[in-house]
């Protein structure tokens, strides 16, 4: 894609942002912009010239404007959670991250329409406990959520553990507001379930990273708060008892099934043993383990029976081995706190590739076996840890470094690793990137996977909406020189 090389911002364009901004909204010292320069794993490390802090829709718009005119890049960050480097700064230094974190109101909450309307930098955990004080849900909840803000998860089209039920980011959102790279707000924040005026032109926004425009507030679907929940940790054999113990709760009700977990003995162990407070609450380790969560908005449902029904039946057949009930809001969160605190036990055990990748559910049992094989084959000692979300098919399958190797050559092997795993999930009709986005990770392999119309028709959008290509450059698109390589961690 030729666009011109972005250009460094002058004296005058920052003595402008600081007029528009203020001093809460403007940084520009390198000990204040450098924090906004790495991503939370350390494994990408840019430079930028500034970081613009603005306040409402109106001065972000104006602020998009000014950048915009000088053909300056702007990279949008919410909570810099990204798993793909999607917020970092590239190493020129020209660039200006555009950070929400002070657009933090939740507007609305509308109990008849059960939506709310939420600016960008809300935090995902704030929104969840908005929507809880009105008495309704928003059911979107990923292990980032305490940090992660609204803006970015909408931007990358989040998934997560209640995918299975509501779908992903982009099926919660009805109505969204956005400013384009030069400086206009396309005003879509609407109510409607039903509006077929012509292109749904908020989801182009939606998983687009950054890369059309910044998202400045949302209008999300609610849902009633659920009256009963129950959890419970169950022991497995494998992935495929894990989706049989899957099919037995969908055959009783699908509607009940709020989350539908797996995780994989390896990473387990890595949480028990790297993550203070994390302990297993079964006998034994098993070699795999599934944590379901059932919930309803109906009361009296005797829910538990509803569990207890399923996993009796498992535990009887063999599918199940051992199972542990949550007794408690506690203990249903300590359940939680061995799912949601993967990706940071694994961070504590040394380097890590991540492979965010999906595949058709009935496809998960041959995909972890095919990948854990593959990855053996290509570095000896390798830990994979797979897990996540195999309710819809989608598996975090990440691997783990050898013990005692050297993480810089455990990381010079990622483009193996992944392209490895990569070739597994074609054969099997998957996607490379389920739920984290392209980022600055793998837009390498964009032209082999979506490559012939879909990729030029998206180069085409991208050059429509954002001709001079300021907005995060660098993420999705590969660039024209050849692939993207990450860079070392330092
Ligand atoms: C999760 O579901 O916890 C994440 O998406 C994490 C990961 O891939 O490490
Ligand atoms: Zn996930």
């Amino acid at each position: 894609m030729p666009f011109p090389a972005p250009n460094a911002p002058s004296a005058d364009l920052l003595s402008r942002l600081a007029d528009l901004l203020g001093p809460a909204g403007l940084l520009t010292d390198r000990s204040d912009v450098t924090p906004f320069c790495t991503d939370w794993r350390a494994l990408y490390h840019g430079r930028a010239a500034a970081v613009l802090r603005p306040a409402t829709t109106a001065e972000l718009a104006a602020a998009v404007a000014l950048c915009g005119r000088d053909g300056i890049a702007m990279v949008p960050q919410g909570g810099n959670t990204s798993m793909v480097g999607g917020a970092t700064p590239d190493a020129s230094g020209h660039a200006i991250i555009i950070c929400l974190s002070r657009m933090n109101r939740v507007r609305r909450i509308d109990p008849v329409d059960l939506t709310m309307e939420v600016e960008a930098g809300v935090t995902l955990k704030a929104a969840q406990d908005a929507a809880r004080d009105a008495g309704l849900m928003l059911p979107l909840s990923i292990s980032s959520e305490g940090s992660a803000q609204i803006g970015g998860v909408l931007a990358t089209n989040a998934g997560g553990n209640n995918t299975v039920r509501y779908g992903n980011a982009r099926e919660l959102v009805l109505g969204l507001e956005a400013v384009l790279p030069d400086g206009e707000v396309f005003h879509g924040l609407r109510r409607l379930r039903k509006d077929n005026t012509g292109y749904a032109l908020r989801q182009l926004f939606v998983g687009s990273e950054g890369t059309l425009g910044i998202i400045s507030t949302a209008i999300l679907q609610l849902q009633p708060q659920p009256r009963a929940v129950e959890a419970a940790l169950c022991a497995v054999a494998d992935a495929t008892a894990a989706l049989a113990l899957f099919a037995a709760f969908r055959a009783q009700d699908p509607a009940l099934i709020q989350a539908f977990e797996y995780m994989s003995g390896a990473g387990m162990d890595l949480v028990t043993t790297l993550v203070p407070g994390a302990s297993l609450p079964l006998s034994e380790p098993a070699p795999a383990y599934v944590l379901v969560e059932l919930a309803t908005p109906r009361a009296n449902a005797d829910l538990r029976t509803a569990l207890e029904e399923v996993l009796g039946a498992a535990l009887e057949d063999g599918t199940v081995s051992d199972a542990v009930i949550a007794e408690s809001e506690g203990q249903r969160l300590a359940l939680w706190k061995l799912r949601e605190e993967h990706a940071e036990a694994q961070r504590r055990a040394g380097a890590s590739v991540k492979n965010d990748v999906s595949v058709p559910v009935s496809h998960v049992p041959d995909l972890i076996a095919r990948a854990s094989a593959a990855c053996a084959a290509l570095v000896p000692g390798i830990r994979p840890a797979p897990f996540g979300h195999i309710g819809d098919g989608n598996i975090h399958f990440n691997l783990v470094q050898p013990e005692g190797m050297d993480p810089a050559a455990f990381l010079a092997m990622d483009h193996r690793i992944m392209d490895a795993v990569a070739e597994i999930v074609r054969d099997l009709d998957g996607s490379f990137s389920a739920e984290h986005g392209v980022g600055r990770l793998k837009p390498y392999m964009m032209p082999g996977w979506r490559g012939g119309a879909e990729l030029a028709t998206m180069r085409r959008i991208k050059a429509a909406i954002d001709p001079r290509g300021v907005m995060n450059p660098g993420a999705i698109f590969p660039p024209d020189d050849g692939p993207d390589k990450p860079s070392t961690p330092a």
